[in-house]
């Protein structure tokens, strides 16, 4: 039913899909943010439109080019990240973006000065809001599936995520292993479910993206009212 080389897995499905770091400012000249390159998401962007879905992409600040046929709308924190996503209307929602979770409390409307500082110096910190779990848990929502990078106990974290963030799927990668993940071409992952699991050998982000969005399919339309 599901071969590979069909091309249209994902004919009339709207999927957003979020990628890359979030980008948090502490004044105008400065921020916080961390190493994500955005490929996962971009990859599974580009595999999604492929195979026949209709994809916005919401892009934290990544050097790639914008995937063809794919609706790329460009955000910097997490809170624009958040807006563009309840501004779609969605049937799936992949969340791969690697969302800060917290900033600056305050944000300087001027460059900080060391003078004002001395010489220590304490930034305080709020969390960002929860984009996943807001879209996952809001009325009617779309087939959500999140990302979890972990360093300890994969499995533990990735059920409990699913559970926390009422997700269809997650997608586990274990990021002590320095080779994988993180601004590399290749990923080694697992998507668990509910009552299920599978693991997917490490290999480059354009053929995992590929094998993702089949399995992500078959569920979407196995689960669909
Ligand atoms: N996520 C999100 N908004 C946030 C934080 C995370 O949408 N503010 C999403 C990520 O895109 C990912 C999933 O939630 O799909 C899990 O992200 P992760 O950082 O692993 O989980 P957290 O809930 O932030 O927990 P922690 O970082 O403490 O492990
Ligand atoms: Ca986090």
């Amino acid at each position: 039913l599901f071969d590979t080389h069909r091309t249209n897995v994902w004919q009339g499905t709207r999927i957003t899909i979020t990628a890359g770091p979030t980008r948090e400012a502490i004044d105008p000249v400065r921020y916080i943010s961390n190493h994500s390159s955005g490929k996962m998401g971009y990859a599974l962007a580009a595999a999604a439109q492929q195979l026949g879905a209709e994809v916005t992409l919401i892009s934290g600040p990544v050097t790639l080019p914008s995937p063809p046929g794919v609706n790329v709308i460009h955000v910097e924190s997490a809170e624009q990240m958040l807006a563009a996503a309840q501004a779609q209307t969605m049937d799936v929602f992949v969340s791969c973006a690697a969302v800060a979770d917290y900033r600056p409390a305050e944000v300087s409307q001027q460059k900080i000065k060391k003078e004002q500082k001395g010489d220590d110096a304490q930034l305080t910190l709020v969390k960002n809001p929860d984009i996943l779990k807001t879209i996952a848990t809001q009325p009617q929502p779309p087939f959500c599936i999140g990302f979890a990078a972990e360093t300890e106990k994969v499995r533990q974290h990735a059920l409990d995520k699913l559970q926390r963030k009422q997700l269809q799927l997650i997608v586990a990668n274990d990021v002590s292993d320095k080779q994988i993940g993180f601004n590399s071409d290749n990923n080694a992952v697992t998507v668990y479910w509910q009552d299920g699991e599978q693991s997917f050998a490490a290999q480059s982000k354009q053929n995992l993206a590929n094998a993702l969005n089949e399995l992500f399919a078959q569920h979407y339309f196995k689960n669909k009212p």
